[in-house]
C-alpha cells in the first residue's frame, strides 16, 4: 500500500509517500520560517496561503521523484488536528479532494499522534511500550504509548509550551523567530552560575509542566540589569536551557518510575535540543533520540500514521473536518 502523507497544521509544508514493507520512499518539506520571521511568529493567514501555493507543487515533485504518478496511489493522509484551522484546511482539502477523484480512501491524522509514532520510522525502533515526551512549539506532553492507538496521557503542559517558552524568551532576548535554535546557539557561549532560573513544578511529584513563570523570571531578571550585552545575553539564554532541560529531566525521571517503564522516546521540534539529548543519557533508561528530520514537523509521520490507521481498516466519511483543538485521549479507531 502507498499512502501520500500531507502536513500543513502550521509553517511547514511537508510531503512523504510510504510503502507497507518499504517505509518512506520520498519526503519533501517547505519551511515558511523567513516569511514569518519578520513578523516574530506564525502569521495565520499567510500560512494558509502559503500552503495554497505550495502544496499541490510538493505532491507531484514528491511523486516524481519516487517515480509515481497519482494513479499509483492507494491511500491519502492528511493532519486534521490539532493545529492552525486555516492551514489545517489547505492539507484536508486537498487530500479529501485528490482521494475522491482518484477513488481512493484518505484518512485525518491526529498531528501529535503522528509525532508520538515518528520514532517507529527509524532503523533502531523502541519497543512498546514507552513513554514519550513530545515538546513542540505548541505542545508540552508525556504520553504512555502501550500500543498503537492507546495513549495515556501521564502530564502536559498547563500553560505555554516547551518550544513556545523557548520562542518567547529568545523574543525578549531579541531573537528572531524561531527561538530555540536560536537560544541553543547562544547558550554555547553561556557561563554557568551567573544566573539561576526556577525549575516550575518540580518540588513534588507532578507530571505536568508550567513554562509561563520561568519566561516571565527571564523578563523580570532583564528588567534588573543595567545594562544587557551579548555576553549577557548568553549567560541569560544559558540558565534558560538550563532550567527548562532540568524541569524536563525531572518530569521523564519520575515518568519512567510511574509507569515501570525502561524505555523513553523523544519527539517534537524541542527534542532537537543537544543539551536536553546530552542530560537525558544520563537516565538509567533505554532513551531513544529520532533522527532531527523526524523530531520536527515533516509529512513521513503523517504518512506513517495514516498508512498504520488505513492498513487497519479505517475509514473516514467524505466530509472534511479538522480540529484546531484535539486531545489525544479523544483518539480512537473507526
Ligand atoms: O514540532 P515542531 O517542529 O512544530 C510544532 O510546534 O508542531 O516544534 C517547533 C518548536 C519551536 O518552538 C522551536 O523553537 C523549537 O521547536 N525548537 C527548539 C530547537 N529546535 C526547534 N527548541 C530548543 N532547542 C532546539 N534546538
Ligand atoms: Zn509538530
Amino acid at each position: 500500500m502507498k499512502v501520500l502523507g500531507i502536513e500543513t497544521s502550521c509553517d511547514e509544508t511537508a510531503i512523504a509517500v510510504y510503502e507497507s514493507k518499504v517505509g518512506i520512499i520520498a519526503q519533501n518539506i517547505y519551511s515558511q520560517v523567513d516569511l514569518h520571521t519578520q513578523y516574530g511568529g506564525v502569521v495565520p493567514e499567510l500560512a494558509s496561503r502559503d500552503h495554497v501555493r505550495k502544496c499541490m507543487p510538493l505532491i507531484l515533485q514528491t511523486l516524481d521523484e519516487c517515480s509515481l504518478t497519482l494513479k499509483d496511489l492507494d491511500g491519502i493522509a492528511y493532519t486534521s488536528g490539532p493545529g492552525l484551522m486555516g492551514a489545517l484546511l489547505v492539507g484536508a482539502t486537498i487530500g479529501r479532494s485528490l482521494a475522491w477523484t482518484l477513488d481512493i480512501p484518505a484518512i485525518g491524522v491526529h498531528h501529535m499522534e503522528a509525532h508520538l509514532l515518528a520514532p517507529l520510522l527509524e532503523d533502531r525502533a523502541p519497543s512498546l511500550p514507552f513513554v514519550a515526551l513530545l515538546v513542540s512549539g505548541g505542545h508540552t506532553l508525556l504520553v504512555l504509548v502501550e500500543e498503537f492507538s492507546s495513549y495515556k496521557l501521564l502530564g502536559e503542559s498547563l500553560d505555554d509550551a516547551a518550544g513556545e517558552a523557548f520562542d518567547k524568551t529568545a523574543k525578549l532576548l531579541g531573537l528572531p523567530y524561531p527561538g530555540g535554535p536560536q537560544i541553543a546557539k547562544l547558550a554555547t557561549k553561556g557561563r554557568a552560575g551567573k544566573f539561576e532560573f526556577p525549575r516550575p513544578m518540580t518540588d513534588s511529584f507532578s507530571l505536568d509542566f508550567s513554562f509561563s513563570g520561568l519566561k516571565t523570571a527571564v523578563q523580570v531578571q532583564m528588567q534588573k540589569l543595567r545594562t544587557v550585552d551579548e555576553q549577557v545575553k548568553a549567560d541569560i539564554a544559558y540558565a534558560f536551557e538550563t532550567a527548562v532541560v532540568d524541569t524536563l529531566f525531572q518530569k521523564c525521571s519520575w515518568a519512567l518510575e510511574h509507569t515501570g517503564c525502561s524505555n523513553l522516546i523523544l519527539a517534537g521540534g524541542v527534542a532537537a535540543n543537544l543539551r536536553l539529548r546530552e542530560k537525558l543519557q544520563s537516565l538509567t533508561a533505554d532513551v531513544i533520540f529520532p533522527s532531527f528530520s523526524l523530531c520536527t514537523d515533516n509529512g513521513s509521520m503523517i504518512a506513517y500514521a495514516g498508512h498504520e490507521r488505513l492498513v487497519r481498516g479505517e475509514v473516514e466519511p467524505l466530509h472534511i473536518h479538522t480540529k484546531s483543538r484535539w486531545s489525544l485521549q479523544d483518539l480512537e479507531l473507526h
